[in-house]
């Protein structure tokens, strides 16, 4: 039995003898389908009567979402390029593509390559590869400046560190951005990203003036498979010594821009950009496909659940009160259930006597651990002047207040992410005069 495969390679110079080669050889794959364009190609996928496609660099609208499709229509992919054009055939490497041939290659190594993306697919081996890796720090074209400052990274050795929190504003964007601006001050490359599909304000709080393209055009960018380290720096401009970022969705319609397929292939270049990426999410964890018949239909939440699976550390915000802590409980539950890899760090921000009791640290503690299992949150207390401060400024805490409880506890919290002391750290917080 021969594997059907469809063939969208249409307008491509080479398209005949592609297919007549395929045809006088036996080879193993029938071409079932020629497909015109790529929307015949996801319908003729989606009907489960081809195994295989052989697409072309050159097809249009040609992106992660569409390979993230077919995909899951479990059809496998081979790209060809024309004989010759290198910068096709990096453009279906940055895409994701794995098989990737040129066009005059004989119809056994096409063929194989078929049975080889097949093999793949049965042992579950991802359809669509991370892009990007084989990449060298310094070999990257169009970067004036060194693609990063202080120490090298590693390619691909950087954390990702997710800051997530219930609904209920616990406070995830002022731990992620300060988190972030402790690190970069204490000599880590750091990232910041904003990554809240309900709309970001990392922009505002660090005051960029101008709307900066942001995480929007890095993902569209991974999406068109144009995604490099340089074009990545390039979108994510330095707002401090050792810090950059990458601004968010300024309006919370604009969410179906950050496309988890794509979402995943910005963090796996922020590994090498950075030593520790940040970066803020939105609250929210449904998984909406129940909602609609379409599996294919964009997420809001996906942004969100693809992130803090890709995440190396989760920074789960609560707020310290009792509401805060009932939705945190919540929240956690919901976080095993809906991402079971996730290992959440507990923050519990604002912390204060009046919400809680005379020791609050004590009881939220004990809170913690009988209701979600979870032991050793980190504390950050209540800090109304200097948080206010530092937004008033648009500015991080150590700038505006370094002396600040808010800021020592957050400092430490930064530390612990890249296994450093805390630097000063003081038992107590709370004690004097909270
Ligand atoms: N430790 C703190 N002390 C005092 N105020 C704080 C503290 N942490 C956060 N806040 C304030 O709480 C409010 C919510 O904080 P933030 O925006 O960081 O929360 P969020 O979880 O990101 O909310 P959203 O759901 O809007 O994204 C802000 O006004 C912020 O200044
Ligand atoms: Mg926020």
């Amino acid at each position: 039995m021969t594997v059907p495969v469809l063939a969208a390679v249409t307008g491509a110079s080479w398209e005949a003898a592609l297919v007549a080669g395929l045809e006088r050889t036996p080879t193993g794959i029938t071409v079932v389908r020629r497909c015109v364009d790529l929307a015949d190609l996801l319908a003729a996928a989606s009907t489960g009567t081809a195994r295989a496609a052989l697409l072309s660099a050159e097809l249009r609208r040609l992106d992660r979402d569409a390979l993230a499709r077919l995909a899951a229509a479990r059809v496998v992919v081979v790209g060809l390029f024309s004989p010759g054009d290198e910068e096709a055939e990096t453009r279906l490497r940055q895409l994701g593509v794995v098989h990737v041939l040129s066009a005059d290659s004989p119809p056994t190594d096409i063929s194989a390559a078929v049975s080889a993306a097949l093999g793949e697919q049965e042992a579950g081996i991802d359809a669509l590869a991370p892009a990007g890796w084989s990449q060298p720090l310094e070999a990257l074209p169009g970067v004036d400046a060194p693609v990063d400052s202080g120490p090298a990274v590693e390619p691909g050795s950087g954390r990702l560190v997710a800051v997530w929190g219930p609904t209920g504003a616990p406070g995830r964007t002022t731990v992620a951005v300060n988190v972030a601006a402790e690190l970069a001050a204490s000599g880590v490359p750091t990232l910041l990203a904003d990554a809240d599909v309900y709309g970001g304000v990392v922009a505002q709080l660090l005051g960029f003036l101008d709307e900066a393209p942001g995480l929007a055009a890095a993902t569209r960018l991974a999406n068109n498979g144009q995604l490099d380290l340089a074009a990545l720096a390039a979108v994510a401009p330095q707002a401090a010594p050792n810090l950059r970022v990458l601004t968010g969705i300024s309006r919370a319609d604009r969410w179906p821009e950050l496309r988890p397929s794509a979402l995943e292939q910005v963090w796996l270049l922020c590994r090498s950009l950075a030593a520790v990426t940040v970066v803020d999410l939105g609250f929210c964890l449904e998984q909406d496909e129940e909602l609609s018949f379409d599996t294919a239909a964009p997420r809001r939440n996906g942004a969100t659940l693809a992130t803090l699976d890709a995440a190396d550390i989760v920074l789960a915000v609560g707020a310290a009160d009792p509401v805060g802590m009932q939705r945190l409980v919540r929240g956690l539950t919901q976080l095993r259930e809906t991402v079971p890899g996730a290992l959440p760090r507990v923050v519990l921000n604002r912390v204060r006597r009046g919400a809680v009791g005379a020791e609050p640290e004590g009881q939220l503690a004990e809170a913690l651990e009988r209701y979600a299992g979870v032991r050793d949150p980190a504390y950050v207390p209540e800090d109304r002047e200097s948080v206010d401060a530092a937004l008033l400024q648009a500015r991080a805490l150590h700038e505006v207040d370094p002396g600040s409880k808010a800021r020592v506890a957050l400092a430490g919290i930064a530390a612990g992410l890249v296994g450093r002391p805390a630097p000063g750290r003081r038992r107590g917080l709370l004690r004097r005069g909270a």
